[in-house]
């Protein structure tokens, strides 16, 4: 792409040769391509400014910076006023504005926001509807799934853009991302035209990154600004909100054409009725701006009830019929390592969760206790970082399971014998034999879970969730969890211990 098209089209003043072809656009030094524009954004990794040279040497063809930076000649310079939105704006215009061509969903909020997304691209999928999808978890498009290995949930603004893009090229219509608040104050999806924002709930967690609830509310409120203001495609731009969420009061304050809520009570739009509690999930007759539908949820917890409507809201608002949510929620087999169901006809319950915090795992736990007849089993480990609270964890598993089986979860150079005891210290009034077990070895953990597992128990292995890797003094190896469980289960199975 010419520099003087790009320049005008992301609102740039133009230094320098017209005619410079841009082929790419990068923000960190060590990844430019020759002709390539470096855009040197303050404080994305490090202060950008001072990478231009090496950008140069490496053979970019331009650099945007923002108004008071001095570049010495011999290279184009697109000036800014912030090269951050810059990023956002030049990466949309040097893809085509990618977002103008599809229908744009984006899901915020503490927790849920990978299911919610996925939930939704399996509904349009199920509609018919060619739908694309960006989480933690994946990248897909039309069904086809990449890892997110990146470690960001929600990328950067050129990567956001070339997939937007790639969605654009393989015929999708629609397209669900899933964006966090740090995405949102890095104007990380700026240029993305969003015709509905969705919030699952906003919770107090990540606050050091933001100084307070205010502020991680207003940054997270931002998505409804977005989609007010962008570009419109013909569909009624929406806000979906969890009404029974204390972030409601301050959100439906946020101007936006349609607001739609979700919530258990007949005061919100989107509310289940007739809800029974089944053994694998939830069943309900959903009530709807847009009618009523019979929903059967194959995943457990409550919470992915609230899950189910807000994905159901950004739908409708998407254009999919009533009666396509209920059938396309039906067959939702939930999001990989998110209470993750491994059933291979056994006659208990095995479930994989990313949870690996004090906090996170006692939630699981108790949101599969009303789903457990029996014993509720938890094998879970620490990792290495030193801000998660180990005796914390073994507290919640003291408190939550019946049984557990403290080990290995990412330890890096620590000694995971150290990091299990910082975790028993936690289980006060538990005694090992009885109550729990260390087994070191993970897959040895995995497998004496199942072999103790009894008709009616519920096993939850958790901390991988759909991770890729174990990181260890040796490295980083592969790992799978899934895989893991299904050997174990298998060879139990084979065992002729208990009945497919
Ligand atoms: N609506 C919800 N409310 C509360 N907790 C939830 C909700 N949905 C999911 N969870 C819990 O949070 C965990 C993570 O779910 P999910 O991956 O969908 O959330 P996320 O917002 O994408 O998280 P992350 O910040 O890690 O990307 C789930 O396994 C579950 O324990
Ligand atoms: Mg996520």
């Amino acid at each position: 792409m010419r520099l003087d098209e790009l320049a005008r089209g992301a609102g740039a003043v133009l230094e320098g040769d017209p005619d410079a072809e841009i082929k790419g656009i990068a923000y960190d030094s060590r990844r430019v391509s020759p002709g390539d524009l470096f855009v040197a954004v303050q404080g994305l990794r490090v202060d950008g400014q001072n990478y231009i040279a090496e950008a140069v040497a490496k053979g970019a063809a331009a650099v945007a910076v923002e108004p008071s930076v001095k570049v010495s000649a011999g290279i184009a310079v697109l000036r800014m006023p912030s090269t951050r939105i810059g990023l956002a704006e030049l990466s949309a215009e040097f893809y085509g504005r990618p977002s103008r061509h599809l229908k744009l969903a984006g899901v915020t909020g503490t927790d849920g926001k990978t299911t919610v997304t996925h939930m939704a691209e399996h509904v349009l999928q199920t509609s018919g509807v060619v739908a694309g999808a960006m989480s933690t978890v994946s990248f897909t498009i039309s069904g086809r799934e990449v890892d997110n290995v990146s470690g960001q949930t929600t990328n950067e603004a050129p990567e956001v853009q070339a997939w937007l893009a790639r969605m654009v090229e393989a015929g999708a219509e629609c397209a669900v991302i899933e964006t966090t608040s740090h995405a949102l104050v890095q104007e990380r999806v700026r240029a993305c035209e969003f015709d509905v924002a969705a919030f699952t709930n906003v919770g107090r967690d990540h606050l050091d990154y933001h100084a307070t609830w205010d502020d991680y509310l207003e940054a997270k409120a931002r998505l409804i600004d977005l989609t007010a203001d962008a570009a419109d495609k013909g569909v009624e731009k929406t806000a979906v909100l969890n009404r029974d969420d204390l972030s409601y009061e301050r959100l439906s304050r946020r101007p936006i054409a349609r607001r739609w809520t979700y919530g258990m009570t007949t005061a919100s739009d989107l509310h289940p009725l007739d809800l029974a509690i089944t053994g694998a999930g939830s069943r309900f007759r959903m009530k709807t701006p847009q009618g009523e539908t019979e929903v059967t949820l194959n995943v457990p917890a409550r919470f992915n009830i609230y899950n189910a409507l807000c994905a159901a809201g950004v739908c409708l608002a998407l254009g999919v019929p009533v009666e396509d949510v209920g059938r396309g929620l039906a067959g939702f087999e939930g999001v990989r390592g998110r209470l993750e169901p491994v059933d291979l006809g056994q006659d208990f319950r095995v479930y994989i969760d990313f949870a690996h915090a004090a906090g996170s795992l006692a939630s699981a736990l108790a949101e599969l206790r009303p789903f457990t007849r029996e014993r509720l089993i938890a094998v879970f480990g620490s990792t290495a970082r030193s801000d998660h609270d180990r005796p914390g964890m073994g507290r919640a598993a003291a408190e939550f399971s019946d049984f557990f089986i403290i080990t290995t979860d990412d330890p890096l150079s620590e000694d995971p014998v150290e990091i299990a005891r910082d975790v028993q210290a936690g289980a006060i009034g538990k005694e090992p034999g009885r109550d729990f077990e260390v087994v070191i070895d993970r897959r040895a953990a995995i497998r004496r879970a199942i072999e103790i597992a009894r008709p009616g128990d519920t096993v939850l292995l958790a901390g991988k969730g759909h991770e890729r890797s174990m990181r260890t003094a040796r490295g980083s190896e592969p790992w799978d969890e899934r895989a893991e469980a299904e050997t174990a289960i298998r060879d139990r199975l084979g065992q002729g211990t208990l009945s497919p």
